[in-house]
């Protein structure tokens, strides 16, 4: 399937419904004044909605400073766990639900109120402080989507340290990357956990990377283990390392229950998130408090136009940035309700997300297209039965760009055409949504277009040489200005995020994805303009994937091309050649493949091996993708003809043999 953010409008775009009560935004014309507002004060923008917080002291939002060093109230004092917990418990909401935590088996459930989270959040806090962390400190989270997970951020950040979460489908490997990277003396570590079927040993993933960062130089001194009621764990008490691991229902009950804010300032980091990019190596994207809390908070509200009582659910990962900004802190900061889910969407049954939905009532669905096209080809919904979605609302979409196809199953049978549906363009280093339609009543949605810049965001297209494409037309997308949850800087080497965000264009931000501008001022994102892939809404690096390849001792070299396809949007093509003298076979692509999953993940893992005797490279040695991305396409039926020019290379020939390489 090729990403269709740029398929025709359909002849009749659809108009979100009337919700039940005054929407935050009751019109386009109020969006609009918002936004310009936005634009030509910032400062007093961002101050009049930060003033709903909890502050010390005053100063005002410096967008002037420039897109790299953009500074938010930084003589202002907070903490974003006293504004997610404490603000709303001093407000008498303690027992508010905060989350509906739903197992990976059906009918296994917990709830946890405002007053319970901020009670283990005080507690873990003190137990960070015991284990010597100071504000500033990195802890690496290693956990799944259960309540502890977003309680460890939180508590972090009660205590001013910086939390780093890392995907629970990691390998050990890339973990210790991570660990290493940020120096992190403490990591909290799930012990197992069920995903669907599977039970996945986290703890032992973990333990073999403090091996694996210790041979690397890098000691971790403390190991916090919780446990999932209900996972197996095929570890027992003997594996506790003494004086390292530590018990976490233990170190939480015996922990004193009041734990002292540390208020810090707003500039001050908050998390640090790895994520892919260009080179081999992740980035460790920074956020700060102050910026980044004001933003998580205001696009959670308007985007998915949050009233309290309403029921709202994510099926992201705390191990992304939408879990970051849209489990932790985006809903807390406004006193939400959600459904936490720790499982699959398709497990026990495809009907399972749609069981959760009804079960608690859920007014906003967030979730991936390659959710949606996984669950479309199978049991339909519970409202295309009887025909009504009565608690949903808003049906938002995130990672990915969604095809027209997926888009009117969501907006049809999902929301039985009664909902709008916000397709949020954003990125791990924006924050918070950046671009998204908003569910404004009356406004004209078009499936797959990320419509119109969120407040304070100033995008724009450029062409290659840098100049801005006016009114319609196509471009690379950049944002102009500075926002409130702008990336800070790019963890222990600030040179890299200036090179990768502002080397090409200074004073501009580069997104790394195309777009288009339509005739009405609309955006359609049209995919990566690196060489960034994204397999089912996960980002992934073609450099990252190459180094791991080349890894296997019989691996000479590797480029890693992406090829459509219907669940997952993207799926990864390896061209791989072998080093003289080693025969290709079956085991040695098993092999291969457990090399990427062990140095990144399963989800990193080529779906095919191509064996290329050689790579098609220009003269300059760089190797032409364009020609591989065709091969990957065609399969077996590509003729040559159809991958254009080959006169650069430096070995045409290559491609012939490439061309013969298919099914070997
Ligand atoms: C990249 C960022 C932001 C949350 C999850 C991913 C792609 C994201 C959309 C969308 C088209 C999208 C972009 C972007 N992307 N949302 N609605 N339509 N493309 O965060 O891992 O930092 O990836 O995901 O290519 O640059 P991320």
């Amino acid at each position: 399937m090729a990403p269709t953010a740029c398929a025709p409008l359909p002849a009749q775009p659809v108009p979100p419904p009337v919700p039940p009560h005054e929407p935050h935004l009751p019109s386009l014309a109020a969006y609009h004044a918002l936004y310009a507002r936005s634009i030509a004060d910032p400062s007093a923008f961002w101050r009049d909605i930060a003033d709903e917080f909890t502050w010390h002291s005053k100063s005002n939002f410096d967008p002037a400073a420039g897109p790299v060093h953009v500074s938010f109230l930084p003589d202002r004092r907070t903490n974003v766990a006293y504004n997610a917990l404490d603000r709303w418990i001093s407000a008498g909401h303690g027992a508010r639900v905060a989350f509906y935590a739903e197992g990976n088996e059906p009918g296994r459930r917990r709830v946890v109120t405002y007053a319970d989270l901020a009670d283990s959040v005080a507690r873990m806090g003190n137990v960070l402080r015991a284990r010597g962390v100071r504000k500033g400190d990195v802890v690496v989270l290693y956990m799944p989507m259960v309540p502890e997970l977003p309680a460890a951020m939180l508590a972090c950040a009660r205590i001013g340290a910086v939390h780093s979460v890392v995907f629970g489908g990691f390998s050990s490997e890339a973990l210790a990357g991570r660990i290493v990277d940020s120096k992190a003396n403490v990591v909290v570590v799930t012990e197992a956990i069920g995903r669907g079927k599977k039970q996945i040993q986290l703890k032992a993933i973990a333990d073999r990377a403090l091996e694996i960062a210790e041979a690397a130089g890098h000691r971790v001194e403390h190991q916090i283990v919780t446990k999932v009621p209900g996972a197996e764990s095929v570890s027992d008490e003997a594996c506790m390392v003494a004086g390292r691991d530590v018990d976490w229902d233990e170190a939480v009950r015996e922990a004193d229950a009041e734990c002292e804010v540390e208020w810090v300032e707003s500039e001050h980091p908050l998390f640090v998130l790895y994520t892919s990019g260009s080179t081999g190596k992740p980035k460790g994207v920074v956020h700060s408090t102050g910026g980044y809390m004001v933003y998580a908070a205001t696009t959670f509200k308007y985007t998915f136009d949050y009233h309290e009582g309403d029921v709202f659910f994510s099926t992201s990962d705390c191990g992304w940035i939408t879990g970051h900004s849209y489990v932790t802190y985006g809903p807390l900061l406004n006193g939400a309700t959600q459904v936490l889910y720790e499982g699959v969407p398709n497990y026990p049954t495809p009907a399972r997300l749609w069981e959760i939905c009804e079960h608690y009532g859920v007014n906003q669905l967030y979730t991936a297209p390659t959710v949606i096209r996984a669950l479309k080809g199978a049991a339909p919904p519970p409202q295309a039965r009887d025909g009504k979605a009565e608690a949903l609302r808003v049906l938002g979409t995130v990672g990915e760009p969604i095809n027209p196809e997926a888009w009117m199953w969501y907006y049809e049978v999902v929301g039985a055409r009664r909902c709008a549906i916000v397709d949020t363009w954003w990125q791990t280093e924006t924050g918070g949504h950046a671009m998204t339609p908003l569910p404004i009543p009356g406004l004209q949605m078009k499936p797959g277009c990320a419509m119109m810049p969120f407040f304070g965001i100033q995008a724009a297209l450029l062409n290659g040489d840098g100049a801005e494409v006016e009114g319609e037309g196509e471009g690379l997308l950049v944002i102009k200005s500075g926002w409130p949850a702008a990336l800070r800087t790019v963890y222990g080497d600030h040179g890299r995020m200036e090179e990768a965000y502002f080397g090409r264009f200074p004073g501009y931000y580069m997104t790394g994805d195309g777009a288009r501008r339509d005739a009405d001022g609309h955006y359609w994102l049209t995919g990566r303009v690196d060489d960034i892939l994204n397999v089912s809404g996960h980002r992934i690096g073609t450099a990252e994937v190459e180094s791991a390849l080349v890894l296997h001792h019989a691996v000479a070299e590797a480029a890693v091309v992406s090829v459509g396809h219907a669940v997952k949007g993207e799926s990864l093509y390896a061209f791989v050649s072998l080093m003289g003298g080693v025969e290709a076979s079956g085991d040695l692509r098993a092999e291969i493949r457990a090399c990427v999953r062990n140095e990144i993940g399963a989800f990193a893992a080529p779906d095919a091996v191509h064996w290329a005797p050689a790579l098609p490279k220009t003269r300059s040695g760089k190797i032409m993708r364009r020609i591989l991305r065709k091969i990957a396409a065609g399969g077996a039926r590509t003729r040559r003809e159809d991958l254009g020019d080959t006169s650069t290379l430096t070995d045409p020939s290559v491609v012939d043999a490439l061309l013969d390489t298919f099914g070997k």
